[in-house]
């Protein structure tokens, strides 16, 4: 065991996520193995409707996953468009360690999947088979805010070694495009980090997410001295200044730095996020800007 207090940190109030995390910190584990193992929980979760299996489908009623993993080395790896296994992050992370690539897409990374041994799966859920039935009859497509957009669950973990490491990974909008990809498998919009100073996710509407690069600004502004408060505040400043219908969709950030500090913002109130230190496993609102 190192010298450091692990933490963790994850968006919105999944606590079994953040605990399963938290746990195999507390137990040594690498802050890789612990996002991994964190953020599985909610892809597997069918009750959660926004990660995973169970998660909303798009308009033609296709359920496709972004997830993307960093390890404290700077390594990354993402799908997209992914449709056919629950735990979109787990192969994130074999397209990171066993590939020279960083993005696999839709029929290549599940041909991929596969080939890695993971099962086929069919992730429509029957409740979210229901749901989708039940918007095709006005197929109105308004995403609820803190509902329909609050989607992903990226999670940062700092281990016992003082190492970080992130994971981003969701089913995306509720009903949208066919094809869409939103930021959480996006390197530097839905997750970034650098070892030497800490690291960001973010979750909501990721057109702006995207737009804003929002995770590489923040754990930039850190570099520059900004504390993780501080830098979340900013990235949401600049979504605001960039969307002048900001007041229609959430997004928010969470961030962590190498002393272990933590911060987080959004647009809308509603927004939480977990933390896992020394043994407690919290839910505190964010900081919001409307
Ligand atoms: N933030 C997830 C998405 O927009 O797809």
């Amino acid at each position: 065991m190192g010298n450091f207090d692990p933490v963790c940190i994850a968006t919105w109030s999944f606590p079994n996520a953040s605990r399963k995390a938290g746990e195999l910190l507390t137990a040594g584990a690498t802050a890789l193995d612990a996002v991994e193992q964190g953020v599985m929980v909610e892809e597997a979760d069918i009750k959660n409707t926004t990660v995973g299996r169970g998660g909303a489908p798009d308009r033609e009623g296709n359920v496709t996953l972004d997830a993307c993993i960093m390890d404290p080395s700077g390594k990354a790896g993402a799908v997209v468009y992914f449709k056919h296994h629950t735990h979109a992050v787990s192969v994130a992370r074999k397209v990171m360690e066993d590939t020279p690539h960083v993005i696999l897409a839709g029929e290549g990374a599940d041909q991929f999947a596969r080939q890695q041994g993971f099962k086929k799966e069919d992730l429509l859920t029957e409740n979210s088979r229901d749901a989708f039935k039940e918007w095709l009859k006005t197929k109105e497509y308004k995403p609820i805010i803190n509902i329909e957009n609050h989607d992903t669950i990226g999670m940062l973990c700092l281990d016992s070694q003082g190492d970080i490491a992130g994971a981003c990974t969701s089913s995306g909008l509720s009903y949208k495009m066919n094809g869409r990809v939103g930021d959480s498998p996006i390197i530097g919009a839905g997750l970034f980090l650098d070892n030497e100073v800490g690291g960001a996710v973010a979750t909501g509407m990721g057109e702006a997410i995207l737009k804003s690069v929002g995770s590489f600004l923040i754990v930039e502004l850190m570099r520059q001295g900004k504390s993780p408060q501080e830098a979340c505040e900013e990235a949401i400043l600049r979504i605001i200044k960039q969307n002048s219908n900001y007041k229609e969709f959430q997004a928010a950030f969470i961030a962590i730095n190498k002393k272990g500090d933590v911060g987080s913002s959004c647009i809308q109130k509603g927004f939480s996020y977990m933390e896992y230190r020394g043994g407690k496993n919290v839910n505190f609102p964010s900081k919001f800007y409307h």
